[in-house]
């Protein structure tokens, strides 16, 4: 079934940063805006949300049981149960003007998020990499958004955002966490592709990006090329992740903030989870190993 589903009608302000659990066979994202992180069992199809006193920016299973994540001011351990955080590493605590985004762990399982500035108009965001010894590493500076990590099928590449700069960056990634080679992969207009939002690798190595104000995830190959594109009922297309028993299914979450009433109306759907089957796998979610 080629076609894009709405499968929960959320009304998020910022859905973002979907998580596939295989052993749970639930799929969870979060609504930065709301402080929610909502969970969709995809045996059951219950649905159920949990809303915290501070906002889950990003999230991410954890080997040894249970969720990391960040909030605005970094890297948490994440208890749904009670609905409440733990720090771990808070590197920008003093830093009332940004906010942390998007994060996602690579094959190594190392956790890696960015901040972003709260403005959208100053370079003040960081990228940084919190290793299973929950050491930090500050691995680029110069974001005005930092957004959607991903990795290639071998690892050793690593593609990251600034979506405000329209830029798609692909570095070569070392075995031991190390970047270099910091390179321009794509450069979106705004008027005409929106802003490069999160993004996932399949197991052909291609990327998929979603678009922030562009309505559409593209899959470009390692070199670059569109090899297609997937119009969305939404504008604001903000990350996607392959799930399901089969990791054939991409998941894709949207945001409904700062639109007009009229747009509104327009595309009532703006903040739903989608899903959409493209006929190629994605790769199984590794966890933070610390
Ligand atoms: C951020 C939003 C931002 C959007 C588009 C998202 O990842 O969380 O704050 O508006 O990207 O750039
Ligand atoms: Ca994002």
């Amino acid at each position: 079934m080629k076609e894009v589903t709405c499968v929960w009608q959320t009304n998020a302000e910022l859905g973002e940063g979907p998580l596939w659990v295989a052993a749970e066979n639930c799929i969870y994202w979060v609504d930065i805006r709301k402080n929610q992180v909502h969970q969709l069992n995809l045996g059951s199809d219950a649905r159920q949300t949990w809303t915290f006193s501070v906002a889950i920016t990003s999230l991410a299973s954890r080997q040894s049981g249970g969720f990391v994540g960040t909030t605005p001011d970094g890297f948490v351990v994440v208890n749904l149960e009670t609905q409440s955080v733990e720090p771990l590493v808070l590197p920008e605590a003093h830093l009332p003007g940004n906010r942390f985004n998007d994060g996602k762990v690579d094959g190594n399982g190392r956790f890696w998020s960015g901040s972003l500035h709260r403005g959208e108009t100053d370079p003040t965001g960081t990228l940084y990499r919190l290793d299973p010894d929950l050491t930090l590493h500050t691995m680029d500076t110069g974001y005005i958004i930092t957004n959607g990590p991903a990795f290639s099928v071998d690892g050793k590449t690593m593609y990251h955002n600034d979506s405000v700069k329209g830029m798609v960056y692909a570095f070569d990634l070392q075995s031991d966490g190390s970047l270099s080679g910091k390179r321009p992969f794509q450069k979106l207009t705004f008027a005409i592709n929106g802003a490069p939002d999160g993004m996932t690798v399949d197991s052909e190595n291609c990327l998929w990006l979603a678009h922030y104000g562009g309505a559409r995830l593209t899959r470009f190959a390692p070199t670059g090329e569109i090899l297609a594109e997937v119009p969305l009922p939404v504008p604001n297309v903000t990350s996607c992740t392959f799930g399901g028993p089969k990791l054939d299914t991409l998941y894709i979450t949207t945001a409904s903030q700062n639109m007009s009433a009229a747009e509104l109306e327009k595309y009532p759907l703006s903040g739903s989870l989608f899903t959409y089957q493209p006929g190629v796998k994605g790769l199984p979610t590794p966890q933070f190993a610390g």
